[in-house]
């Protein structure tokens, strides 16, 4: 059995590669492992977030891991402040961290260059506290998407630091995981890049139908093929990432046919996609619904996994500050 642990940001709802790329991966891993799966709220602060939304944010993804089919009978989903226990375990990884090292993050780079009036130094020391997230459940397991390889790189990196440092075998080397291959970038309806929360080109689980139906069909594509078996376009090749994770592989072999012999409709192929989106998101429209109003509910899961995780938070903290060298008088 392997310690899993993994996270989404509650900077809003979740979208195709938030569910594709980590959090379906965390439903099919939740009944062999020791998961534990949390709403990252003290990296949505990066951003400032408005404090009248930052409560409803958290809310709105729990509700949406649930709803997903996370069984908090099984696993531990648990809300990061309510561990402050990553907060010291930071710290304490952080004296061994280099400013050299979080300046080359590529995650850094982008937001230096995306948001240059707000470079604060939470975003610089963002893999600090993800390898304190991971670290502080000793880990070996991170179902991630393809965005987070080089997080999980450093994590390993720190952890092993940790080690040398004290001449210890304390923390594993955890890897970035996806079930039974690569790890996925879903990509955005736009045309070129992934699907992004801030970046308008996403489908949301909470979507309903009609929304869904409307911004597929509006997706980017091309002119079509002119010369059969010919390389697709960036954005049209996009559209078929998306239908592989979506659609049975019948429906992909039929498009890829179509498109190679150039007889391909993009608008059939959108309308496609758009109803194997919709059946894959619906029930769990259905289900966000539901769960959202049961505040009972909610308040018990919780609880019930700020308590299973903090049980095992304060044990690696003290065991950590026991391998650095604090003693109580
Ligand atoms: P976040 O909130 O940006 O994204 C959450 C998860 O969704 C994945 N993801 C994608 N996968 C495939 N294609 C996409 N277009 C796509 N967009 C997002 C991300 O890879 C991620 O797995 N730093 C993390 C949150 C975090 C965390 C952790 C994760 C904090 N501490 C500890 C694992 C372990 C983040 O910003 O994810």
């Amino acid at each position: 059995m392997e310690t899993v642990v993994s996270g989404i940001r509650s900077t809003g709802n979740l979208h195709l590669g938030n569910y594709f790329g980590a959090l379906r991966n965390f439903i099919k891993m939740q009944h062999e492992n020791n998961c534990y799966f949390f709403i990252a709220d003290y990296h949505s602060l990066t951003t400032h977030p408005d404090p009248a939304h930052l409560h409803s944010n958290v809310r709105q993804v729990l509700s949406e891991y649930l709803a997903a089919g996370l069984d908090p009978e099984v696993s531990t989903i648990f809300v990061q402040s309510d561990v402050p226990e990553v907060t010291e375990l930071y710290l304490l990884l952080n004296m061994h961290v280099y400013i050299g090292e979080l300046e080359r993050t590529s995650s850094f780079k982008e937001k230096v260059r995306k948001q240059p009036e707000n470079v604060n130094a939470g975003l610089l020391t963002y893999p600090t506290l993800m390898a304190a997230d991971i670290l502080l459940h000793k880990a070996n397991k991170v179902p991630v998407g393809k965005d987070q390889e080089q997080h999980l790189e450093m994590t390993r990196k720190f952890a092993r630091r940790f080690n040398t440092m004290y001449n210890v075998e304390y923390f594993p080397e955890p890897s970035a995981y996806n079930f039974g291959s690569e790890l996925i970038k879903i990509p955005g309806l736009d045309g070129s890049g992934k699907m992004g929360k801030s970046e308008g080109n996403g489908v949301y689980l909470f979507d309903e139908p009609t929304a869904i139906r409307k911004k597929v069909m509006k997706a980017v594509t091309d002119q079509g093929p002119t010369e059969p078996n010919s390389v697709k376009a960036e954005p049209v090749e996009n559209l078929f990432t998306i239908l592989k994770v979506v659609s049975s592989p019948d429906t992909v072999a039929f498009f890829e046919e179509k498109y190679n012999n150039c007889e391909i409709r993009y608008g059939d192929l959108k309308k496609q996609l758009a109803e194997d989106i919709v059946a894959v998101t619906a029930p769990i429209r259905e289900r966000i619904l539901e769960i959202q109003k049961d505040e009972e509910y909610l308040r018990k899961v919780v609880k019930m996994g700020a308590e299973k995780a903090r049980e095992s938070a304060s044990k690696t903290v003290a065991e950590v500050r026991e391998i650095m060298g604090f003693k109580k008088f």
